[in-house]
């Protein structure tokens, strides 16, 4: 499959290029054109090599969810199929990988909800004993599953910046106590919903992170759902708290960068085919498991 790096629609207006995706302002005003690209962000750089089709599999596995979610939250997504859009118009190459969607005021938080510890969560936990302020358990190990999921938000940082973890009240400062209240509950049950689901299929959905937007007066989520990129899957058979997991999302890629000794700078280093194809097939698994 040939990669998408970037994409170029012709004669429309790029709105933003996101470290995946790319977005477009349609010509109905309150509508955008997100088409996700094959770029793969980690430690919050974008490598320089893409991995064929994991656009496409992102935007198969948020529709699936958007779907399946509709029942707690409206979503962003208006059309799914664009084949009739923009006729032989639409390059052929961004099939299954664009969207038509609500325009949004995104919601100036980060909405992460992890049912286990991990990553930023578990380095903080070790110095400070708690994440994003709410103390936890003396005696955690790293990956162990938490007695409840526990909402812990970050700043949305600018382009280059890295989100920071910060604690419930930072983020009713931010986006005013009503809706920090609802993000939380909505998230939380989200998280519930699909970690079930995704248990039953064999995946660990760790933790996760939503973004929300605001659409004519309604909250909805919007951006991406549970996929690999904006969450952790374990697989179930292997899961052994006390250490990292093997995982389906980029961890792979992540492992790799952490052992060439990479300092997390931009530029970051071309990746070896092998972790491309590695990285492709997990990307594809953890599609196989939840879908279908
Ligand atoms: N429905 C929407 N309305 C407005 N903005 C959106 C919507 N859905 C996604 N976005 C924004 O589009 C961008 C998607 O690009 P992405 O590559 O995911 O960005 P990022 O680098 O922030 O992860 C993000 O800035 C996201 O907030
Ligand atoms: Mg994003």
């Amino acid at each position: 499959m040939k990669a998408v790096f970037e994409s170029e629609l012709l004669g429309m207006e790029l709105v933003k290029r996101g470290k995946v995706r790319d977005v477009y302002q349609t010509e109905d005003r309150d509508k955008l054109l997100i088409v996700a690209c094959d770029r793969l962000s980690a430690f919050d750089v974008v490598m320089p090599t893409p991995v064929p089709g994991k656009g496409i599999i992102l935007t198969q596995m948020s529709n699936f969810w958007f779907e399946k979610t509709r029942g707690i939250i409206s979503n962003h997504i208006i059309q799914e199929d664009l084949s009739s859009l923009r006729g032989d118009d639409l390059d052929h190459n961004l099939k299954g990988r664009a969207v038509i969607v609500r325009k949004s005021e995104p919601v100036q938080i980060e909405a992460i909800v992890r049912g286990y510890i991990s990553g930023s969560g578990w380095n903080e936990y070790k110095r400070t004993g708690s994440v994003c302020g709410i103390s936890m358990p003396l005696g955690l190990k790293e990956s162990e599953k938490l007695a409840e999921p526990i909402f812990t938000p970050s700043t949305k940082a600018p382009a280059g910046q890295h989100d920071e973890n910060i604690p419930f009240d930072d983020a009713c400062q931010i986006v005013g106590e009503n809706m920090a209240k609802r993000v939380r509950d909505i998230s939380l049950e989200l998280y519930s919903f699909a970690a079930d689901y995704a248990f039953g299929r064999g995946i660990i959905i760790a933790d996760t992170k939503f973004e929300f937007g605001i659409s004519d007066g309604e909250l909805i989520l919007i951006d991406e759902a549970f996929t690999p990129d904006s969450s952790r899957f374990w697989p179930v058979n292997e899961y052994q708290a006390g250490g990292p997991q093997r995982s389906f999302d980029k961890q792979y890629v992540r492992d790799y960068l952490e052992s060439m000794g990479w300092n997390k700078k931009p530029p970051a280093p071309e990746l070896p085919p092998d972790v491309i194809d590695n990285t492709i097939e997990k990307y594809k698994e953890a599609l196989s498991r939840i879908i279908d």
